[in-house]
Order: C-alpha cells, then structure tokens, then sequence
C-alpha cells in the first residue's frame, strides 16, 4: 500500500543491519506496525512479533501479514449456496471453486499452492463476482456522493466485497485469519484505484489513469510458522508495558506533524466493522473524528516525552528507531534520550539516502527542501529487568 513511511524499500538496509549488529531472532515488539511490512519481514525471518498500531487498518493488516498462518479450505464457503442480501452469488464462488479444485486434480499441486490458488480465487470473486452494490462508500467517497475518490462503479465494488466478507464471517463460513487476509487485500486494492496522490486528505480533481483502472483483490497466502504472533490496535507504550522482557523494540514512528488518522481516513473507515449508522463525515474530504487516533509523536513539543516513556516502558534488550532527517525529534536530542536509556550510553546510527515519497505537492503549503532525505537507523542496547537501574 502507497503509505508515508512504509518501510518496505528498506528492509534489506534493516536486515543488514541486525545482521551486523549480531541481533538474532527472538520476540520482537514492531511497536509502529503501519503496513506490517517490518513485522511480516521479522516474523518470514524467524521472529515471534508483537506488532502495535493506533489504526484499524493497521491492525487489520498485522492480523493479515503477521497474525494469519493458516487458511481456510474454503469448503464451507463453496457449500453454502443461498444468495444472501442480494450481493453473494454463492453459486457463481462454487463453480470458480469447482474450476480451482478441478486444475488443482489436473496438476497435482501440494497444499501451500493449493491454498493459495482457492484465496486468489476468493479474493478475485469479491472483486469480479459479487455484483457491484449501493452503499457507504458509494454514497459518500464517488462522484455520487460528491467526492471523487473512487469512480461510481469501483466505490460499489469495494461496498459489494466488504458487505461479502462481513457477511461471510457473520455465518461462520469464514475463519478470523482469512477473514483478515481478504480485508486486507481489499484495503490495498481501494489503494491502488484511488484517486488521490498517496495520501486520502484530499482526491484529486480529474480522474487519475490508476481510478479508472476496475478494482481488483489480490490476497497474499499467511507465513506460516508455529510461532505465535500478536497484533495490537493500542498505543505503542501501553502495548510495551505488557510485554515483559523481550529481545527487541522496533521504533518506526511518525516523523512529522501530519496525522496518519487525517491522511488515510478512507481505509480506516473499510477497515472498521458496520457504522453506517454511527459515523458522520465531516467537510470536502469525508474526514471521521479521530481524537482517540492522534498522536503524540507528531508533536514537536510531545514526540521527545513519548520517546522517552516508550523506552522507560520496554523491556527489550535491543532497540532500533527509524527516524528521518527532517523529522521532529532532532538528530541531537533522539541520540541524547537514546543514550539516556542505553546499558553503556552508547548509540550508534546507521544512515541510508533514498528518494522522497512524495504524497502531497509543494503547493500544499509545504517546500520540500530536495528529492533526496536520509533514513536513519539508531541503534541502543537497552538496560532491562535485572541489568541496571531502568
Ligand atoms: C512511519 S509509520 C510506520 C510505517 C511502518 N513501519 C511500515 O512499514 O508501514 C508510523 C505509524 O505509527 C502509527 N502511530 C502513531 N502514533 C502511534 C502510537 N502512539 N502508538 C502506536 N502507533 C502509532 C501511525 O498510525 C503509523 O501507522
């Protein structure tokens, strides 16, 4: 998904360097989940994750990427065979299963292929399948409803497979994970027919080649491990006080004054459960009330106190911030409250330059400084339980 600060262009840059840092895997805390794009690398790489962030996409996209291992056979699904609320055709998913299971004999496939070609089937049935429906994002987020952000027709369909997958999971023909899986891999198609320039504060006014582009719902099949991984919705502080002693704490904050609640209002509301009744959209771009979803750490006079309870509150043995050079935490201060907290006062900072996402224009009332920004990678080993006054 398009999302400020999505860190997954530098994983190889943050697996390098845990590699010479000597970090091997344990339990990890990604205390800043967003994409889960640092979890799901952890977890593939032999890590038990904890992963925590204030959204509800996030938190759906940390049960999809890091949570789910298994998948259901879907043969629960492919029985049930009466039309629901007009919007599930369940004979047309039993023949597309029919198909699959028949190509899946023809081939012999093992079971990993097995399931990931029945999720891909499911996943392309709710966007090509189900037939497109009237309802909240239709009536709010397309011309419709007076804003672009979808076309008419991708906004009905995004209603048609999110009413699908809610209802499925209503009458039990679908397991929690995948459940999980499909939102998210809807959240992420809505992402790519947007009609924005990244960030949903605002939709722009023609309409953009990806827009015109039909939806589409492209599931990834679950990691699968044994290990037992766990997604929080919370504040990354309060979600480290009940961790106890861990091996590591994965610091990838917000490094400036926009909120993520204001900037991708559209998936946190495909997120969320049935609201229609509850929510009330505020102004030219739908904004939702986000009090309980802002953040301290965009804060220039809050970020450096939230820094500092977070370490106070861990118990990992190793921490890692990613923070940016124009970030609201100077360079200066971060080494300083990192050092606060480290075993030996030491820091150490690992730098990477990468080209600047760029989701909203200079005429926004911003000036970016240049194309290039740095993305620093500090580095404490911390006091814990037992080894230091905390
Ligand atoms: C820079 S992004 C993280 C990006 C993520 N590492 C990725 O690869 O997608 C920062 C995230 O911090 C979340 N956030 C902000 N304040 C938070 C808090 N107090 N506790 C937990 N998460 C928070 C935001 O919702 C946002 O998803």
């Amino acid at each position: 998904m398009r999302y400020i600060g999505n860190k997954t262009k530098l994983l190889p840059f943050l697996g390098s360097t845990m590699a010479r840092l000597g970090i091997a895997p344990g339990v990890a805390h990604d205390a800043f989940a967003g994409t889960a794009a640092v979890g799901r690398a952890l977890k593939s790489a032999g890590w038990v994750v904890h992963s925590s962030d204030l959204m509800t996409y996030s938190y759906v996209m940390q049960r999809a990427y890091v949570v789910a291992s298994t998948i259901d056979s879907f043969d629960e699904l492919a029985k049930a065979d009466a039309p629901v609320g007009g919007l599930f055709v369940a004979r047309g998913l039993a023949a597309t299963q029919r198909s699959v299971v028949g190509a899946e004999r023809g081939i012999g496939l093992d079971s990993t292929e097995v399931v990931a070609r029945r999720l891909s089937a499911v996943a392309d049935h709710l966007a090509n399948g189900v037939a497109p429906s009237e309802g909240f994002f239709a009536q709010n987020f397309s011309p419709a409803g007076g804003r672009m952000y979808f076309t008419d027709e991708n906004a009905r369909r995004i209603d048609a497979a999110r009413a699908t997958l809610h209802d499925w999971r209503h009458r039990g023909l679908l397991a929690d994970d995948t459940f999980y899986v499909l939102l998210a891999a809807v959240i992420e198609g809505a992402d790519r027919v947007a009609n924005t320039a990244g960030v949903y504060a605002a939709y722009i006014k023609q309409w953009q080649p990806n827009a015109l582009r039909a939806l589409t719902v492209v599931a990834e099949p679950p990691i699968r491990t044994h290990a037992r991984c766990i997604a929080h919705q919370a504040d990354a502080t309060q979600v480290a006080e009940t961790l106890g002693s861990i091996d590591l704490l994965y610091v990838d904050p917000p490094y400036n004054t926009r909120q993520y609640a204001g900037y991708y209002h559209v998936p946190e509301l495909i997120a969320r459960g049935w609201f229609e009744d509850e929510v009330t959209l505020r102004g030219k771009t739908g904004l939702i009330a986000d009090k309980d979803q802002r953040s301290a750490w965009c804060s220039r006079r809050e970020a450096p106190n939230a820094l500092r309870s977070l370490l106070s509150a861990t118990g990992a043995r190793h921490v890692l911030v990613s923070y940016n050079s124009e970030g609201v935490i100077g360079d200066k201060e971060l080494r300083a409250i990192l050092a606060d907290a480290a075993i030996d006062g030491r820091v150490k900072r690992f730098t990477r330059r990468y080209k600047r996402y760029r989701a909203d224009s200079d005429r926004e009332g911003r000036r970016y400084k240049g194309d290039e920004v740095r993305e620093l990678l500090y580095y404490a080993r911390l006091r814990r339980g037992g080894e230091g006054p905390k």
